[in-house]
């Protein structure tokens, strides 16, 4: 049966690639390939999984398992229990092609905060020490006024997590939350607090069911954030408060987490809103040849949330400046690190 599917699928991306050398031979050339054929990533456009089902993971968060990436977000299927809160997740290892590995959440309202309950962002690490896997995610109830963290835990990483419990992150609110892994391994949480106006960093705890201690407080009103070192520099992206709407989002960098964070400056032309989109999380990929970091954002489509897209799109990146190209289509070789924007592409 899979032999019948990986055959199915080798002569399906073989003929794609006949045809298109076949119409190049003519002069005409073709339309990009569909999102994930050939590896190309298509920012904005339907983007299946394996099922050929759209893929759930809005607000997501990337956990790297040797050469294995799982993509964990929110599943807003129209087919989900409107009393329960969902989050799927997905596994690739070249970052075009994603298999649904389950839904590891599936649950009713945890701490009765009402109908209009709000499980949002969810983001995983894994702990070496304790062999857990331990979701973050934002806890609210209707109005977010809640403001606080879910933490759920899980054997295996894409297994069903078992909600453990809520609360307020050094007892701030809590918002939109980020994660960020260093390159030593340390564990951070990023999350906004709108009374304080501005992200906290906090580290996690050694069994990272909690946070241990903060490490910077970076003052601007902004969610969505998002953090990666890349050099000798980290650069934190967050967008503006205006609710599933897109708006110009900013960054900042600063020598070490803990700051001095430079002032906010726009990751594109301010006019574009982002290309549509709200920041979620920054990859990095470090190869063989050189290390790329791609921008995630989601393009939110407030009223079919099952439909909202994801705008994956390679960063210019160096020497404190960031800015997000306008989208294109462009595929990763995750081993060399290298990408490459895939010509005769739709804008
Ligand atoms: C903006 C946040 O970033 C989203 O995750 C979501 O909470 C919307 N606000 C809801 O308006």
């Amino acid at each position: 049966m899979i032999r019948f599917r990986l055959i199915g699928r080798f002569h399906s991306i073989c003929w794609t690639a006949v045809a298109a050398f076949a119409l190049s031979m003519i002069g005409i050339t073709p339309l990009a390939p569909a999102q994930g054929v050939d590896n190309v990533i298509q920012p904005g456009e339907r983007w299946l999984d394996d099922r050929g089902q759209l893929i759930q993971a809005h607000g997501g968060g990337i956990l790297r398992l040797k050469d294995t990436y799982y993509w964990f977000g929110e599943d807003r299927s129209q087919t989900n229990d409107p009393d329960k809160r969902y989050v799927a997740c997905y596994s690739s290892r070249d970052l075009a092609h994603w298999k649904f590995r389950n839904q590891v959440v599936a649950i009713a309202d945890p701490e009765n905060l009402g109908p209009k309950w709000i499980l949002e962002r969810p983001k995983v690490f894994y702990n070496a020490k304790t062999r857990k896997f331990v979701m973050y995610a934002h806890l609210d109830g209707p109005g977010y006024k809640i403001a606080r963290v879910a933490v759920l835990t899980s054997d295996t990483v894409d297994g069903n997590y078992t909600y453990v419990k809520s609360f307020r992150p050094l007892g701030q609110e809590s918002r939109d939350i980020g994660q960020f892994i260093d390159d030593d391994g340390a564990a951070y949480l990023i999350f906004e607090s709108r009374p304080t106006k501005g992200f906290f960093i906090a580290r996690l705890s050694d069994d990272y069911m909690d946070v241990d201690k903060q490490v910077a407080f970076i003052e601007a009103p902004l969610e969505g954030g998002a953090v990666v070192h890349y050099e000798d520099l980290y650069y934190v992206v967050g967008s503006h408060l205006t609710g599933w709407r897109p708006n110009s989002n900013v960054y900042a960098t600063a020598p070490s987490l803990s700051g001095p964070w430079s002032a906010m400056k726009d990751i594109a032309p301010p006019e574009m809103n982002t290309y549509d989109s709200q920041s979620s999380m920054l990859i990095k990929v470090a190869g063989k040849k050189t290390t790329s970091v791609i921008y995630v954002g989601d393009r939110w489509k407030p009223q079919e949330l099952w439909d909202s897209r994801y705008v994956w799109m390679p960063l210019d990146i160096g020497a404190g400046n960031l800015s997000l190209p306008k989208p294109q289509n462009w595929r990763i070789n995750v081993r060399t690190g290298v990408v490459s924007i895939v010509p005769d592409s739709k804008p």
